[in-house]
């Protein structure tokens, strides 16, 4: 949620922090700016909306200079105005700031500062911090490099709240000063110059070597070296990694978005989910990271899941896997709930925290919590750098490769297939036949290629999402594992439609909803041949009883559905566990296909951001 760049070196910094922001512009998107300083101060530009209005204004009136900072905004305080985009001066004007995160304690700061004479341009509370470490600067007793750190330093422990910033001054030309608290932040490394970027995506065309901020960490960095100290000031051993870091603009390959490319992806993404974690000989899967012996996983008396949005129906998703598979109770929480309850958790309990960034403040702060209580977590995550991984016990990485259509699809398919694999490994250790492992085995192993064949339907999904894509609002309904399916095929088409839309147990529907059933309502019902596909029959019936119009998703050949439905979205069938991987599928091209009709910015829907760093 909000990305920062940062450059010095011999290069004129415009371009690159242009280039490399536009590489973060899915972190947030309404608002962007830059600060450079070019020998006489600092020069800011900033612009309302897409970073192209940044860029037009700078090519305007470009700013000359080799260091400076960057931001694309996803507001928390303030409109997406001008004003409130960063970066933000401090009251002498010749300190500049760009901040990933909120500071909680901001009013009373502002207040202060107001009562001192400070004026303010914009409603942010990122500018009060700027002022605050203006005033820090100014009261300061070292000289050079070090007063800035000192004036960051002195500040940072009055503030309350998560960051990650990064600062000019300019007294200090080839200085920048980054901080991180809660927020990522990377300093990519270069030959003569260096990089501070709030994820490692923005780095790629200039280089793959890169230094993970700890938390609470500072660094000073200048284009020949940087110096990382900890909030006391002490130097801090450092790890320079080699990342891989592929995905550019044009990585769009032949599609329109990249959420289409990613939901195309998901043949190969699923694959390197499973790849080299099948043990045929064993019926189970083999997944290394766990940092726990089989005996440590036989302990295990229950399981929960913290996640938000699609990694937690992931997680849902995964709940239904393996109670199934290893007859575990596992119960599923909304992070940000758990993390401020008071709940009692049973002892024996295992937290799992799913999320594609590993990022997420919400998840983070719960990983947190649980870690704190003294229970084993253990991480699902995307980013291998990402802050969750690092404070799991251990994990499973779902290799899914970056994701940069803010709507999650590729990732959710991997984390059910990575919740499928644990299913099975907890499932081995415990009561499950290596007759009925081999069968899931098996399945999984032919998933790539229905995986392909559900996505052969995409034409004629587009024609049915032309159909109804005038509908007023939709209802999503789904039994059992594919109930969680009908909650994420609800919030793909909320999030980039922005029709309104629900999900469903579908036998709820009887309990108030059917009330919503009129023309302008059409419902899409998962009913794949299972132990519940009767049941689903029902409901269709009573939603057509109703005027309602149903769209099915159902197995290829369901002559009855076929029938009875307004419309059938089409899905091989596979092994009953590893169904809903498939159902999900066309119910992502939907609101995919939807959006296209309505015009909608797919990859950039509104509000939204990518990964969310802030509660
Ligand atoms: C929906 C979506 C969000 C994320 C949620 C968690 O398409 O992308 O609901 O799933 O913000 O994000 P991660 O998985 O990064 O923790």
């Amino acid at each position: 949620m909000c990305g920062i760049v940062a450059y010095v070196g011999p290069r004129k910094a415009q371009p690159i922090l242009l280039e490399a922001l536009s590489r973060l512009e899915y972190r947030g998107y309404d608002s962007a700016g830059l600060a450079i300083l070019n020998g006489q101060g600092v020069e800011v530009r900033k612009k309302g909306g897409r970073i192209e209005n940044l860029a037009k204004a700078c090519l305007a009136k470009p700013i000359l200079g080799e260091s400076g900072i960057s931001h694309t905004r996803w507001a928390t305080h303030g409109a997406p105005t001008d004003a409130n985009a960063h970066p933000h001066l401090d009251a002498s004007g010749k300190l500049a700031l760009v901040h990933n995160g909120v500071i909680e304690n901001f009013l009373e700061l502002k207040q202060k500062l107001t009562q001192a004479g400070h004026k303010f341009q914009s409603e942010t509370d990122t500018e009060v911090l700027a002022h605050c470490l203006g005033e820090a600067y100014a009261k300061g007793k070292a000289k050079g490099e070090a007063r800035l750190l000192e004036a960051v330093r002195s500040t940072l422990a009055q503030i309350q709240g998560t960051l990650g910033i990064a600062v000019i001054h300019s007294d200090l030309p080839g200085l920048i000063v980054g901080a991180r608290r809660g927020s990522p932040l990377v300093i990519g490394v270069g030959q003569g110059e260096n990089f501070l970027a709030s994820d490692t995506q923005a780095l790629a065309p200039y280089t793959n070597r890169v230094v993970i901020l700890q938390d609470q960490e500072m660094v000073a960095l200048h284009a020949d070296r940087f110096d990382v100290s900890s909030p006391l000031g002490a130097q801090t051993q450092i790890k320079v990694e080699q990342i891989e870091n592929g995905v550019t603009h044009s990585d769009k390959g032949p599609h329109a978005h990249f959420m289409l490319k990613e939901i195309m992806e998901q043949p190969r993404s699923i694959e390197n989910a499973f790849r080299g974690r099948l043990d045929r000989d064993g019926a189970t899967a083999k997944l290394g990271g766990l940092n726990m012996s089989s005996d440590q996983l036989r302990q295990v008396e229950r399981i929960s899941v913290i996640g938000c949005g699609t990694a937690l129906h992931s997680g849902m998703v995964g709940k239904y896997l393996i109670e199934s598979l290893a007859k575990i109770p596992v119960e599923t929480q909304h992070a940000s709930e758990f993390r401020y309850g008071d709940s009692p958790i049973s002892p024996k309990t295992l937290f799992l925290a799913v999320s594609q960034s590993g990022e997420t403040a919400d998840t983070l702060g719960a990983l947190r919590e649980a870690k704190r209580r003294g229970y084993p977590c253990l991480g699902i995550c995307n980013n291998v750098a990402s802050s969750i991984a690092r404070d799991s016990d251990g994990g499973v990485y779902m290799h899914a490769g970056p994701e940069i259509g803010v709507a999650a699809t590729k990732s959710f398919t991997s984390q059910v297939m990575v919740f499928t694999l644990l299913g099975l490994l907890l499932g081995r250790l415990h009561q499950l036949s290596a007759a009925h492992g081999t069968e899931v085995l098996e399945a999984i192993a032919q998933l790539p290629g229905k995986i392909e064949q559900a996505l052969r339907h995409s034409e004629s999904i587009a024609k049915v999402a032309q159909k109804f894509s005038q509908s007023r609002s939709m209802l999503f309904l789904g039994r059992l594992a594919n109930f969680p399916i009908a909650l994420e095929g609800a919030l793909k088409m909320k999030e980039i439609t922005y029709l309104h839309a629900e999900g469903y147990p579908s036998a709820e529907l009887k309990h108030g909803v059917i009330a919503l059933i009129d023309k302008g309502t059409p419902t899409v019902l998962i009913a794949t041949a299972d132990g519940v596909y009767d049941k689903n029959l029902g409901s269709l019936q009573e939603i057509k009883a109703r005027g309602g119009s149903v769209i099915a998703v159902g197995h290829e050949g369901d002559m009855k559905l076929k029938g009875l439905a307004d419309a059938l979205l089409e899905v091989p069938k596979t092994h009953e566990l590893l169904q809903p991987i498939l159902n999900v599928i066309p119910l992502q091209l939907f609101s995919y296909h939807t959006a296209v009709a309505l015009g909608r910015d797919v990859d950039k829907p509104r509000n939204l951001a990518k990964s969310v760093t802030v509660e």
